[in-house]
């Protein structure tokens, strides 16, 4: 049940067309563990049979569920506190001053896994904004995997992870019981709007963001991809508008489109006007 040399090269290189990822060193372990589940899921033979489902078949679903499987999906609730608490205090009163006239906010949660992070912000916002209802506040999750997008859509969480990072009080506020699973409710799931997007080769248009959270997700791939993705974020920006990224990015490939805002902490940055090229951002 191992995959050939050849194939794993195969491998490697779809994926970092498909997705952009970098699958390095040790990619024979790498491709066993995430794929035998596919084996299964697809009741193939096993390697042999997988790889002619994918270069000579062309099956669509078995593409789809390798390049799924092949993605590192780990989120939580309110994942990195403290970006959280710079929203809070710095970046949302801002942007909501600014946007006090319009009433209308638009957030890109590039990367959303399984949602928690969008619905994480979709509960930061309705604390923040008293009068939610005479706002119209989108939240968009975009992701590549589609089994993590589904997950999103239907808001339902185990209670492993309503318990990581989320305080008491916000789960019996905004979750109710659904058997053993705790499911996100109406209002909340309503806020979020779910859609495919590929960071490294988008089909469609990034939405026009005045905030943009693209965290946990740059570490992925090659230097001259996060350069890409960096420069297609922030001409989705709004030029006043902000980028968040894990706090333990430093952005320094980046640093020719966006310059630390709030004095470099909670990994909040804002785009620079003039690109690498001079033209002016829109
Ligand atoms: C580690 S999770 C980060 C989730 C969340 N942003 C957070 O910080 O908790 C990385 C996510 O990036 C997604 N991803 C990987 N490659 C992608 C690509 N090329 N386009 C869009 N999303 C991608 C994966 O499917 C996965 O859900």
């Amino acid at each position: 049940m191992e995959f050939r040399s050849e194939d794993q090269a195969w491998l490697a290189q779809f994926v970092l067309d498909e997705l952009g990822i970098v699958i390095g060193e040790g990619k024979g372990s790498l491709l066993q563990a995430r794929l035998l589940p596919v084996i299964r899921q697809f009741e193939l033979d096993g390697p042999t049979e997988l790889m002619k489902s994918l270069r000579v078949l062309r099956q669509v679903e078995v593409r789809r569920a390798v390049l799924d499987a092949m993605t590192t999906n780990e989120t939580s609730f309110f994942r990195d506190p403290q970006s959280f608490d710079s929203l809070r205090e710095r970046v949302l009163p801002e942007l909501l001053e600014a946007r006090r006239a319009e009433r209308a906010l638009t957030i890109w949660v590039a990367a959303s896994s399984s949602g928690q992070e969008a619905y994480s912000l979709a509960m930061l916002l309705q604390e923040v904004i008293p009068d939610l209802a005479a706002w119209r506040v989108r939240i968009v999750a975009t992701d590549i995997s589609s089994a993590m997008l589904e997950r999103t859509r239907q808001g339902v969480y185990s209670q492993y992870e309503v318990n990581r990072g989320m305080p008491a009080p916000l789960l019996v506020k905004h979750f109710e019981r659904r058997g053993a699973k705790w499911a996100v409710k109406e209002d909340l799931r309503k806020m979020v709007e779910v859609r495919e997007y590929n960071l490294v080769r988008p089909t469609s248009p990034a939405p026009r963001a005045d905030l943009v959270l693209l965290r946990n997700v740059l570490i992925y791939f090659d230097l001259p991809t996060r350069h890409q993705i960096l420069d297609r974020a922030r001409a989705a920006l709004r030029p006043d508008g902000y980028l968040v990224v894990s706090r333990t990015e430093s952005l320094l490939e980046g640093r020719d489109l966006f310059e630390p805002a709030f004095g470099g902490s909670g990994g909040i940055f804002s785009p620079l006007r003039t690109s690498p090229a001079g033209r002016l951002a829109s």
